[in-house]
């Protein structure tokens, strides 16, 4: 998979995707992990000299259709606190029967497009629109910097592999380098933590690690609600904190402790599913000490995946700045249907 370090970007306008498909509420990003982890390749682009950076991303799921709270008017804000010290643009999509060039004024060399989802072609996989897209920009180079989107077969992930060479960005090669080496060569003992509400969820990726995982540990409503195994790889949570109605909200003192013990001897883990009813803070202990302990854990690869368990993770971090995870994926679906090997048109578009 060839990245951007592989070409010279100087003097190059650099069309790049993104996943600034961010939680948003009242006009401001409230979660902006997606717009820091797009940060890498754009000081890269910078760095080396490209000319001008255009962001493309989509945001929810318009339906090909603006409406107000499609906008992306509020990453363009979060980038442009992130990074005062340059003037970000917002310019108009273009259209498939519109191919005229955006005038962005020299000074801007950073520039984010309106949500891509907004007109319906982006994902009826139009090449005509991508390449208008292309063409309004002047864009020489398209990289694909958006993880999290990379199992959509969408204008902007796989048509345009018909349009420009696509090349991989910083965070698409970190996610993957990640999660590869979970998958394909992980330092053993391999520990698998798996919590969070709907089985039907998680039994596709019990499934897979159940042929390569050390141990699996299965905590939250799952294990609440009785998951059982014949498994003996597989270790379910067996004592509950309960609240005053004698609901199950969190895992018990004995089951987290076994799985300190477990993340203790792991050399890799990967955490996808909160183990309990974290947000309340009464019922985020199993959480909490379990992200601690591998935010904390040396030598040793450490994954996040999964919405919830990144948001809990991220809260967590910036209270305690001394957390560092080998990866805190962006890539809610994403990243989970690349580790069960479903097809990836985002990343097969890659120039090899
Ligand atoms: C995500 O949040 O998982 C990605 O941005 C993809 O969004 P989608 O599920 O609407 O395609």
């Amino acid at each position: 998979m060839k990245t951007i370090k592989d070409i010279d970007v100087k003097d190059k306008i650099i069309l790049v995707r993104v996943d600034y498909n961010v939680p948003v509420k009242d006009g401001k990003v409230v979660n902006d992990l997606r717009i820091r982890a797009s940060l890498p390749t754009i000081n890269y682009l910078l760095e080396h000299g490209a000319k001008r950076i255009i962001l493309i991303s989509h945001l929810g799921r318009p339906e090909g259709k603006f409406a107000p709270e499609f906008t992306l008017q509020p990453a363009v804000n979060a980038l442009q606190k992130i990074m005062p010290e340059q003037t970000i643009g917002f310019y108009p999509l273009p259209n498939k029967n519109d191919a005229k060039t955006i005038p962005i004024p020299d000074y801007v060399k950073i520039a984010l497009l309106e949500n891509l989802r907004t007109n319906p072609d982006e994902e009826e996989n139009d090449q005509n629109f991508i390449k208008n897209v292309v063409h309004s920009v002047n864009a020489d180079i398209y990289v694909q910097d958006g993880f999290a989107v990379t199992h959509r077969a969408h204008a902007s992930t796989d048509a345009i592999k018909n349009v420009l060479p696509v090349y991989a960005g910083l965070l698409v090669e970190k996610e993957i380098n990640n999660l590869k080496k979970i998958i394909e060569n992980p330092e053993k003992p391999l520990l698998v933590i798996i919590g969070g509400a709907k089985v039907d969820d998680k039994q596709p990726l019990i499934d897979k690690f159940s042929k390569i995982a050390d141990q699996i540990f299965v905590g939250g409503k799952i294990a609440s609600e009785g998951y059982q195994t014949k498994d003996a790889k597989i270790i379910v949570a067996d004592d509950f904190d309960e609240n005053s109605a004698g609901e199950k909200l969190d895992i018990g003192p004995l089951s987290t402790t076994k799985l300190s013990d477990l993340i203790t001897d792991a050399k890799t883990i990967i955490w996808n599913g909160l183990l309990g009813y974290a947000e309340d803070p009464a019922y985020a202990t199993a959480s909490t000490i379990t992200a601690e302990m591998l935010g904390e854990k040396e030598n040793a690869t450490t994954v996040i995946c999964g919405g919830d368990t990144t948001g809990f993770v991220e809260n967590l971090m910036k209270d305690h700045k001394n957390l560092n995870y080998s990866l805190v994926s962006t890539g809610g679906g994403a990243a989970l249907e690349f580790l069960l090997g479903k097809p990836m048109p985002g990343l097969e578009a890659i120039a090899s």
